[in-house]
């Protein structure tokens, strides 16, 4: 497959969970190509393989058979090492269970990141609270996860994967715990951020309202890419 203008391609893959009696194939030979400055939806019924597929893409976990391509970097070449620093360099993961370490504020959870990802410590201090700002949580900054509702935890994992910049942006259900307003808000962030910086952008979502806002809608069940619909001439 020509990679050109794709910021993630997915050839063929499949996974298996476990083996034997107990093995579950959560993705059957899907193919998927995510251009640059392009935002899709995924959407499925629960258990279809939405956070499997988004976890392979975000290098997180390796297929079990297939081709996964990163800005052109094959990650069959890499280690755990390596998929992990490829990750680090070039994603932003939005997880569903928020993932913020519970002994860090707000402030200090973007600081640390963009430390991470090899920020001098001056201009990461300067950055997080602007990248707080951005999602509607400058009031925050201070705040421990406890202190936080779901929502705001949320927004602090949002502003957690914009940090650096990445060219690649993944979210499972990034907007399902806020109100639709502020989702609303989120989504029009990334699609922004698609359109004016190039970056590509891949949200999980249930929500019809959310999904709409997207470039393209891809549906996956059982483990599959849905076809798409003919349209009738
Ligand atoms: N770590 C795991 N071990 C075994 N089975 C798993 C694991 N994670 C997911 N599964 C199974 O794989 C299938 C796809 O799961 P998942 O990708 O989480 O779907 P979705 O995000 O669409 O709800 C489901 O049948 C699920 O039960
Ligand atoms: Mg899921």
């Amino acid at each position: 497959m020509d990679d050109r203008g794709h910021a993630v391609t997915v050839e063929g893959v499949s996974l298996v969970y476990g083996s034997g009696a107990v093995a579950v194939q959560a993705l059957d030979r899907v193919d998927l190509a995510v251009r640059r400055g392009e935002m899709l939806a995924l959407m499925g019924p629960s258990g279809s393989g939405k956070t499997t597929l988004l976890m392979i893409m975000g290098c997180l976990l390796r297929p079990t058979s297939g081709l996964v391509r990163l800005l052109g970097h094959s990650i069959s070449d890499f280690d755990q090492a390596g998929m992990a620093r490829l990750r680090l360099a070039h994603v932003g993961f939005i997880f569903q269970s928020y993932n913020l370490f519970p002994a860090l504020s707000a402030v200090e959870t973007l600081r640390m990141t963009l430390q991470l990802k090899g920020w001098p410590a001056e201009r990461a201090r300067a950055e997080a609270p602007r990248l707080l700002a951005q999602v509607g949580l400058a009031d925050k900054l201070d705040s421990m996860p406890a202190q936080l509702s779901g929502g705001q935890k949320q927004r602090v994992a949002i502003a957690r994967a914009l940090a650096g910049d990445p060219e690649i942006i993944l979210g499972d259900e990034p907007t399902a715990a806020l109100d639709w307003r502020t989702g609303r808000g989120i989504m029009e962030l990334l699609h922004d951020l698609a359109r004016k910086r190039d970056r590509s952008v891949v949200v999980v979502t249930h929500d019809p309202r959310v999904a709409e806002l997207a470039d393209r809608i891809v549906t996956i069940a059982d483990g599959r890419i849905a076809p798409k619909e003919e349209v009738p001439s």
